[in-house]
């Protein structure tokens, strides 16, 4: 019998042109470094290569980003749906329902074509932002912001958030983090959004349960629960202290650890650099300092590495976005990741039925209803 392997650590299942992530910390997207992505192309650039599979010209990217820009309104339909939605929603549940609810409204739903995927991928991503900040902002009890077709994706989304237009080195900044948080090859929400796509179920479909499988706190979930950790730790001279406690107590430090890196987490070293300039603009560089000494006593005390999670979330927090919205933000940027390997997986189906071993009772004897008490 063949051994089980527990999270299927270890296990080659299946081949993708998308994405190769490897221990020693090297992610790369479509034969690109992701350092040089996040460092010299644009959000938009780098969605176009991941989803269609090399980068564009300048011809090509202009026409991709001004279809992104006429596909950020939501359907009435959509919006009425979030207005009945309770203000105290999560908003990763909300956003979960909000994908379904787009899924009526598109006039390729039921076309499962190449062409239409990427149609539906498209008009996702450019909708994601919207719904996020929507989100928030009737939870909030304030209007819903249109969008302004004049700013592009990074900064569109803040301007929504806000209602008013963001600086344009935090647009970059968060830019950046969406680069990063772009696609990651079989991470447990991908590869959940191939298991329903290997059914031959549809693109929305798909992009939902990837929704529902980011929102765990092992994995997208970790950026919000890391800012917890940030916060309760407060200080930097207090950090030390705290990760020593909280691993004599046998707690995990979320936003650290990672199934495939073991040294380092290649996306860290630029969310860290771009947390840091951040804070100075801000003239605050504390969060960057509690992070970076919680970094170097997990790695003397656990020989743990941070994942980006860890430096994305003080990213935000410095932005003044809600922890709150810090999973759907990854997931803004993640549908990108998802609907590539939605189509990948389409073109090249084989359905997912893995085996499993029964550990169960066997043998036992039926007894009627009436004889069981
Ligand atoms: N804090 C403390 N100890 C940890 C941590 C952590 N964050 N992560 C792993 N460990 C320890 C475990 O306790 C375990 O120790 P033990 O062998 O003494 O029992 C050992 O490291 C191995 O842990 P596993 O859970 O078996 O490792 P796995 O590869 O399954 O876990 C995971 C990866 C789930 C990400 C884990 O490191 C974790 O829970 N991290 C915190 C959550 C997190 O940050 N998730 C984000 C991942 S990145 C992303 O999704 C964008």
């Amino acid at each position: 019998m063949s051994e089980v392997k527990a999270g299927l650590e270890g296990v080659v299942a299946g081949e993708t042109a998308i994405c190769s992530v490897r221990p020693e910390g090297e992610l790369v997207y479509r034969g690109y470094d992701v350092h040089d992505l996040a460092e010299q192309a644009s959000f938009e650039e780098v969605a176009y290569l991941v989803l269609l599979g090399r980068l564009p010209t300048r011809a090509e990217l202009e026409a991709f980003d001004a279809e992104l820009r006429s596909q950020r309104a939501l359907p009435p339909g959509v919006v009425e749906s979030l207005e009945l939605l309770p203000s105290d929603a999560v908003p990763m549940d909300a956003l979960r329902t909000a994908v379904s609810a787009l899924a009526l409204y598109d006039p390729d739903a039921g076309d499962d074509s190449r062409e239409a995927n990427l149609r539906k991928a498209t008009r996702l991503l450019a909708r994601l932002a919207t719904v996020v900040a929507a989100v928030h902002r009737l939870s909030q009890g304030l209007e819903v912001v249109a969008p302004d077709p004049g700013l592009n994706h990074a900064a569109s989304f803040l301007h929504m958030l806000r209602g008013e237009r963001p600086d344009e080195f935090e647009a970059r900044v968060l830019e950046v983090t969406l680069i990063l948080y772009m696609e990651h090859e079989f991470n447990a929400s991908t590869f959940t959004a191939r298991v329903i796509a290997s059914t031959l179920a549809d693109l929305y479909g798909a992009v939902v349960g990837a929704i529902a499988a980011l929102k765990g706190p092992l994995h997208g979930g970790a950026n919000e629960k890391a800012m917890d950790v940030i916060l309760e730790i407060g200080e930097p001279e207090r950090a030390e202290g705290w990760v020593e406690e909280s691993l004599r107590e046998k707690k995990r430090v979320m936003g650290f650890g990672h199934r495939i890196y073991k040294t380092a987490d290649s996306r860290v070293e630029v969310a860290k650099k771009w947390g840091v300039l951040l804070g100075r603009q801000l003239d605050d560089t504390r969060l960057s300092e509690i992070c970076m000494t919680v970094e170097e006593v997990m790695r003397r005390e656990k020989n743990l590495c941070p994942n980006v999670d860890f430096y994305a979330a003080p990213i935000y927090h410095m932005m003044k976005i809600p922890i709150g919205l810090n999973t759907p933000i990854f997931a803004m940027s993640r549908v990108v990741g998802w609907s590539a390997h939605i189509i990948e997986q389409t073109d090249n189906n084989r359905l997912y039925r893995p085996n499993s071993r029964y550990v169960g009772a066997t043998g036992l004897e039926f007894q009627p209803l009436d004889r069981r008490g």
